[in-house]
């Protein structure tokens, strides 16, 4: 694919898919795939819920830059962002750099029936709590380069973010 972009660089609130339907891209790209979450994982030898607990959230989300920024001269990359990842300016600037970012976007209500109550994810609470922190994140995710509808399989989401980076002609904005 001629005009490929060097990174995909999947975002969009927890529970919308975007580990999943980022290793069914990479496979279908033949990229490499990067979960931003299961790298901060393996480099700290801790769990993101003992990260938050133990260093508290800037410190995760100092990490969440770092590797952002090493990432950034990687190609061939499906990168899945933690869901706060882009929310921050010079994490998404890092992510965005050379890449064409997605924004897998999906309602309230089906998030909620995707998210398993176990704990993994520090931020998640209830509905309201949810609604709010989605409202918060909503203006950052809008800056993404294109937006997907995230309802339906991991493969119909797949397909349909295949479909858009294979009508995009020329090279990615930044
Ligand atoms: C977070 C989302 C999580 C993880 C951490 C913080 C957030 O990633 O990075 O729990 O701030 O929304 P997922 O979006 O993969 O759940």
């Amino acid at each position: 694919m001629a005009d490929a972009p060097a990174r995909l660089v999947l975002v969009g609130f927890m529970g919308v898919g975007k580990s999943t339907v980022g290793r069914l891209l990479a496979r279908r790209l033949r990229y490499a795939f990067e979960d931003m979450d299961r790298r901060i994982e393996r480099r700290a030898g801790r769990s993101i819920a003992e990260l938050f607990r133990s260093e508290g959230e800037e410190a995760f989300r100092a990490r969440e830059l770092a590797e952002a920024r090493e990432l950034e001269p990687l190609e061939r990359r499906v990168i899945a962002t933690g869901g706060g990842a882009f929310a921050r300016e010079d994490t998404r600037a890092a992510l965005q750099h050379g890449a064409l970012s997605v924004w897998l976007r999906c309602e309230l209500d089906v998030l909620l029936g995707r998210l398993q109550p176990d704990g993994s994810r520090p931020l998640a609470g209830n509905r309201e709590i949810m609604r709010a922190l989605l409202a918060d994140r909503e203006p950052s995710y809008r800056m993404a380069d294109v937006t997907v509808d995230a309802t339906g399989t991991p493969e119909e989401v797949a397909d349909r973010v295949l479909a858009l980076v294979r009508g995009r002609r020329g090279p990615v904005r930044r």
